[in-house]
């Protein structure tokens, strides 16, 4: 009971202070003001290293713990954040990227950004997406995936030679099915799944005598260098015959999707 009195010594007022001097007992054994200060303080510092780090742990592999997936990636291992100013990309500046146009320089552009990308899962990273993917044939205990990032780009491109048909009659076709509308959404769903936070600001132009917006901020990256590294590390070497069954008996942890 007096140990538990102790305790609650009240900190500020002096009528208090006076009444614990007054206790032989209690004032060999009160611990002044500022050491139960600097107790709770010491002990307020333990708890938060200790909070924060359980919730670093706690947070997926490869992600800081103010970035988290709700779902489990193979790539989460190669994110890297990095900042990009972009390019606003119009003529008129001059800021043409080299996948602006229409050349087969330009094409080529395009291509690097996704081909080669299709990876080879291991079994046990298999059975923690969520949802259930094909085993290589001929390559056993490895899955077939794609990161959507590919597919997302692989869509933009054909939007961007549907648009640019002139030069590219072969993407006429593209316009009759339903590929260019499939693809736009897609990529809406993409933009609204991962949306960029990075603020566009408006500045004075003397010239113009006008406010104007711009298109060349500083943005926060995951860096698409590092993913597509990755994904040519991880893929598959032979083309994937879709046309042979493969039997699987990978235990799918999230049910049969
Ligand atoms: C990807 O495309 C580029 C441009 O066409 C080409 O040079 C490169 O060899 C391709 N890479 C693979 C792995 O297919
Ligand atoms: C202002 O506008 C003019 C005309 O569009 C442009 O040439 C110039 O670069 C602009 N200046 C700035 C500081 O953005
Ligand atoms: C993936 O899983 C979700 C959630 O259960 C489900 O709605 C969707 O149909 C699945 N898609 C595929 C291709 O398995």
């Amino acid at each position: 009971m007096m140990g538990h009195s102790e305790e609650y010594v009240p900190l500020t007022t002096g009528e208090d202070e006076e009444a614990a001097v007054s206790t032989p007992l209690q004032r060999r054994n009160a611990p002044s003001v500022n050491r139960i200060l600097l107790v709770v303080c010491a002990l307020q510092s333990v708890a938060l290293a200790v909070l924060g780090w359980i919730a670093w742990k706690q947070s997926v592999p490869g992600y800081g713990p103010r970035e988290r997936s709700l779902l489990f990636s193979p790539a989460l291992e190669a994110i890297e954040h990095e900042t990009k100013v972009f390019t606003s990309g119009l003529v008129e500046t001059g800021t043409n990227t080299r996948w602006q146009g229409t050349t087969p320089d330009v094409d080529a552009a395009w291509q690097e950004l996704y081909n080669n990308t299709l990876l080879r899962i291991p079994k046990a990273q298999a059975a923690m997406l969520p949802n259930r993917t094909y085993p290589i044939y001929g390559d056993e205990g490895y899955y077939v995936g794609g990161l959507d990032v590919f597919h997302q780009l692989h869509c933009l491109n054909m939007i961007r030679m549907t648009v640019y048909h002139d030069s590219y009659p072969s993407q006429m076709f593209e316009l009759k099915d339903n590929h260019i509308s499939h693809c736009i959404d897609s990529i809406r769903q993409s933009l609204m799944c991962n949306p960029d936070l990075s603020v566009n600001v408006w500045q004075w132009n003397a010239t113009q005598a006008a406010v104007v917006g711009h298109g060349t901020q500083v943005h926060s990256c995951r860096s698409f260098d590092r993913i597509r590294d990755w994904a040519h590390a991880s893929a598959m070497v032979e083309p994937l015959d879709r046309s042979i069954y493969v039997e699987d008996d990978l235990v799918f942890e999230h049910g049969t999707y």
